[in-house]
């Protein structure tokens, strides 16, 4: 019986998840339509982030400087953070330089990881991809192990497509 209840909790948690998700990149589309400020709708799709994910602590982007190949701070919520982040350094770095998403379940074992805020143990970067070049990344920190499981990882990658495609 309680194995009952538990599976059901959990089919639960993970519908509201998806009914969360879907609203808040349906609230993505309707925010930039008709918007052509890039850094506007950059902050904007930070701040919706920021303020519908539970448990986390930093949602923002790292934009690509092609001039001086490195990442520079864009648009966030969330404290302070470092201004330039070089290619193939840190968990941004690496996945602006490999082009693939990056899902961290503990930042402390990743080789190389820039603290910018010691209350963050998880984070996910994806990157923007963009008529084949490096726009930047999103980037969300966390301050519990595991936030993010496959299915955040998707709908996150959904939340950058509908971005790219605005953009682009
Ligand atoms: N932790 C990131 C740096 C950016 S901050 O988390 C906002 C990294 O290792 O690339």
């Amino acid at each position: 019986m309680i194995i009952l209840i538990l599976y059901v909790i959990i089919i639960a948690r993970g519908e509201i998840m998806k009914t969360n998700y879907e609203l808040m990149i349906q609230q993505l589309e309707s925010m930039i339509a008709n918007e052509s400020n890039i850094i506007g709708i950059l902050a904007n799709a930070s701040a919706l982030l920021f303020h519908t994910l539970p448990n986390i602590n930093w949602a923002g982007f790292y934009l690509y400087d092609k001039q001086n190949d490195k990442l520079t701070l864009g648009p966030f919520q969330g404290k302070i953070a470092c201004m330039h982040i070089p290619m193939n350094k840190g968990v941004c770095g690496t996945s602006a330089h490999i082009k693939k998403t990056l899902n961290v379940d503990d930042v402390h074992t990743f080789d190389g990881h820039i603290a910018c805020d010691n209350a963050s143990n998880s984070e996910i970067v994806i990157p923007i991809i963009i008529n084949n070049a490096l726009f930047g990344v999103l980037d969300i920190d966390a301050p519990i192990k595991n936030r993010f499981n496959n299915e955040d990882q998707l709908y996150l990658e959904k939340f950058v497509d509908v971005l790219k495609n605005h953009i682009s």
